[in-house]
């Protein structure tokens, strides 16, 4: 329990108060009793440091000074409202929220690339699993489905040519939703930014979590647009000194493929520290996701001739991208998402 929960907790305990239209002894009873809701607050400064004790003590003791005086004028048939109030006190600091610090970091990146002429789109997190898998060259029996650890959803209805209905584990699935969206006509300048679900559930994963995706197709698209695009996010995001490297890998639904890593922001991508190793990264580097020029049989699925077009794609976690860029390594990563105000109100 933090100072500030106590602190707002005890507010909205006196404007009830002063609200309330019982008689004296039922007020008596709710807010001064031995069991009463002032001694439940009272009851939690325990679970307080010594600095946060004193102020939320004083805090309470004036409370209980003003219920005192409310339940007082209510033996004498008063109500609050003629209780005499003294203008020149502070007043009371109703508490103020922030948008979560994973919406923050969804807003950012959707002005970053929507300058650069993206468009920011949404697709279904329930979807069939064509999009997600057979669409991006994945048929049925493929292997490479097993790494992404789709839930499935739990209803007797298979759709004849898409399929079975996942939580999509992805937001590659947008890819060939958003071709269809233009009539499979290019240009396509995409940035799907939506939730995705994997069964993975540990400290460094959270069963829920969010990825932005990138999908620009058009005629002569290259590498080149894709580095280009990548080191400007990075330079965006993480800072002017902020670089990107990518290295080979493989995706089924581009190749070529690529791991993309963006240099640390603690130690500049140098590795080192004043010195010593830099603990946040390994040698200057973080990996935050893949990359590749989008697979033929992809744009084919989307209706689009590989021999005319061609495009690149990109797909990172959010969670991760924001966390690297703070310096943050979270013990646990399920501390963005339950809700203690002691963690989020420190973004
Ligand atoms: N969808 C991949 C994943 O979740 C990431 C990814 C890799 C997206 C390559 C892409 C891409 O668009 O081109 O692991």
């Amino acid at each position: 329990m933090s100072d500030t929960s106590l602190q707002s907790q005890a507010d909205a305990l006196l404007h009830e108060a002063q609200q309330d239209t019982t008689d004296q002894q039922t007020f008596h009873q709710t807010y001064l009793s031995k069991r009463g809701r002032l001694a439940v607050l009272m009851e939690q400064l325990k679970t307080l440091s010594v600095d946060e004790k004193k102020l939320a003590g004083k805090t309470l003791n004036t409370i209980k000074q003003q219920l005192e005086t409310i339940e007082h004028k209510k033996g004498q048939g008063l109500a609050d409202s003629d209780v005499w109030t003294d203008m020149t006190m502070p007043g009371l600091q109703p508490s103020v929220g922030h948008i979560h610090p994973i919406s923050q970091a969804m807003n950012e990146i959707t002005q970053i690339f929507e300058k650069i002429g993206f468009i920011r789109v949404r697709y279904p997190e329930v979807d069939w699993e064509w999009y997600p898998f057979d669409s991006l060259n994945m048929p049925k029996d493929h292997p490479a489905r097993d790494e992404w650890e789709t839930f499935l959803v739990d209803n007797k209805f298979v759709h004849p040519t898409l399929g079975k209905m996942v939580l999509t584990p992805h937001t590659s699935n947008g890819q060939v939703r958003e071709m269809e969206r233009l009539n499979h006509q290019p240009p396509i300048r995409m940035i799907n930014i939506a939730r995705c679900y994997r069964r993975q559930a540990d400290v460094t994963h959270t069963e829920m979590f969010h990825q932005f995706e990138g999908l620009v197709v058009d005629k002569g698209i290259t590498i080149q647009h894709l580095k280009g695009t990548i080191d400007h996010f990075a330079r965006q995001f993480y800072g002017k000194n902020a670089k990107s490297r990518i290295r080979p890998f493989h995706f089924q639904f581009t190749e070529p493929s690529f791991e993309v890593d963006f240099s640390c922001t603690i130690c500049n991508g140098t590795g080192k520290v004043h010195g010593e190793k830099c603990r946040f990264c390994k040698s200057g580097w973080h990996e935050v996701g893949g990359a590749g020029m989008v697979h033929p049989n992809v744009l084919k699925a989307g209706g689009i001739d590989p021999d005319v077009y061609t495009g690149f794609a990109f797909g990172w976690g959010i969670e991760r991208t924001y966390t690297l860029r703070e310096g943050l390594k979270l013990d646990d990563i399920r501390l963005l998402y339950n809700g203690d105000m002691r963690f989020l109100e420190q973004f």
